[in-house]
């Protein structure tokens, strides 16, 4: 669904404007948010899911801009700190369709919530219900939450490991029987209003099989949730993961046929189990924004390495795009400015950052002539490389600039030196 195409004269264009025009326009390095294609995914997952809601998860990129996309589609969103929560409530998304998630939310952050009015709360510690809890009798609410249940299952890309205990920090386990006391005590109490169970197993997943043991799992715990207190919780969340194709090595699950096999499983369970099926919703962050953006950056110097390597210095990096360093993630760089016909090189592109492991892109081919100015794009940068920039160096982050229908616009200005400065006392 991209609308990245590559013009008769060779340079790159998104959404009808051509790279050279967004480099002059918008300056780089810069996120360029290829708004239509957004959009499509969007809706590719909405009708995927069925019924099912579609909460983005605004931890993969969150911006005003992008909000008010999400309420014009449709679709609902996850944040997970006070801070996307006032950019959900600035873009105009509707309180109810969002999810507010996090292992350790403030007491600010659930009063802001409940006085909100916000659509559920997922609560993930024994600490966390008894602080709502008394929020909720203190403001006279009555907020409705969901528990995230850790099932004991962890998938990263293309495996998934299935495991009787959890070790992490979210969510209630399922072995050791936390989970079924928070229900307990959440329905004994009756402050909150119990919606149903969560779990949220990984992400960039590449096939069904971790969720179906999730979902599986899940649906055993509601099962005896609707024996041992007489009635069935409402709804049910699956959480997000689903893996993108970020190399040509890469091959994930079709989103249509993933959410099929989902929603297969979840009724076959239910029949199963003489239930009926929960209302379903997901939190895809990364499958819905990740192919929707490159990033646009200007080749400063190229350097040949003794013959073993050329590297490609470019205006940005690691305060840009952090996840090669830090996840060892493999990204694809491409010459956007024209076409070359000189035969490729081995390159690695980095950052102008002070240390060596500022790498954007590991290993690609570029063209023998890759020089000074042109400028390079690396696809699918729209998960977690803006939401994750930092300004390692003093390096003010890169704008995000949206195309569509042959314009662009400025939906996340160029942060300045003087942004920075300001933050300075003294
Ligand atoms: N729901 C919950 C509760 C989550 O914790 C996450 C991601 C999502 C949904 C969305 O997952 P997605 O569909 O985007 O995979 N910074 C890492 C990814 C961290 C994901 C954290 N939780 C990265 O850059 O790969």
């Amino acid at each position: 669904p991209s609308t990245v195409r590559r013009a008769q004269h060779g340079a790159l264009e998104v959404g009808g404007v051509d790279v050279h025009a967004i480099a002059r326009d918008h300056g780089t390095p810069a996120y360029v948010f290829d708004e239509e294609d957004f959009r499509r995914r969007c809706r590719t997952f909405k009708a995927a899911f069925g019924g099912a809601e579609v909460y983005y998860a605004g931890k993969a990129f969150i911006a005003t801009a992008v909000v008010k996309i999400l309420v014009e589609e449709g679709l609902s969103l996850d944040v997970c700190t006070g801070g996307e929560l006032a950019v959900a409530i600035r873009g105009g998304m509707p309180p109810q369709r969002i999810g507010l998630h996090g292992n350790n939310k403030s007491a600010e952050e659930l009063t802001a919530a409940v006085e909100h009015g916000v659509g559920r709360i997922i609560v993930d510690s024994f600490d966390e219900i008894e602080r709502l809890t008394r929020i909720a009798r203190e403001t006279g609410k009555r907020p409705s939450v969901m528990v995230r249940v850790t099932v004991g299952v962890e998938a990263h890309t293309h495996e998934f490991i299935a495991t009787a205990h959890e070790d992490q920090k979210f969510g209630f386990s399922l072995s050791g029987g936390a989970a079924a006391e928070a229900v307990q005590r959440i329905l004994a109490d009756g402050v909150l209003d119990l919606r149903g169970l969560h779990s949220h197993i990984g992400s960039q997943i590449f096939d069904a099989a971790g969720f179906e043991v999730a979902a599986r799992r899940l649906l055993k715990l509601h099962a005896e949730i609707a024996e041992r207190h007489g009635r069935e919780l409402p709804e049910l969340d699956l959480g997000g993961g689903f893996g993108i194709a970020y190399t040509t090595q890469d091959e994930p699950a079709d989103p249509q046929e993933l959410a099929g096999d989902l929603l297969r499983i979840v009724k076959q369970e239910c029949a199963a189990l003489h239930l009926s099926v929960p209302h379903l919703s997901v939190e895809p962050g990364r499958a819905i924004v990740g192919p929707s953006m490159f990033t646009l950056y200007e080749v400063g110097t190229v350097k040949d390495v003794d013959g073993i390597r050329t590297y490609v210095s470019v205006d940005g990096g690691m305060s840009d795009n952090i996840r090669t360093a830090l996840y060892d993630a493999a990204y694809s760089a491409t010459v956007a400015g024209r076409a070359s016909s000189e035969p490729p090189i081995l390159a690695r592109v980095v950052g102008k950052h002070c240390e060596s492991g500022d790498i954007v892109v590991k290993d690609e081919f570029l063209p023998a002539d890759v020089k000074a100015g042109d400028l390079l794009a690396v696809p699918g940068t729209g998960a977690y490389c803006r939401s994750m920039a930092s300004n390692y160096n003093h390096v003010p982050r890169p704008p995000v600039v949206a195309v569509a229908d042959g314009a662009s616009r400025v939906i996340v200005r160029r942060e300045t030196v003087d942004d920075l400065l300001r933050l300075d006392v003294g």
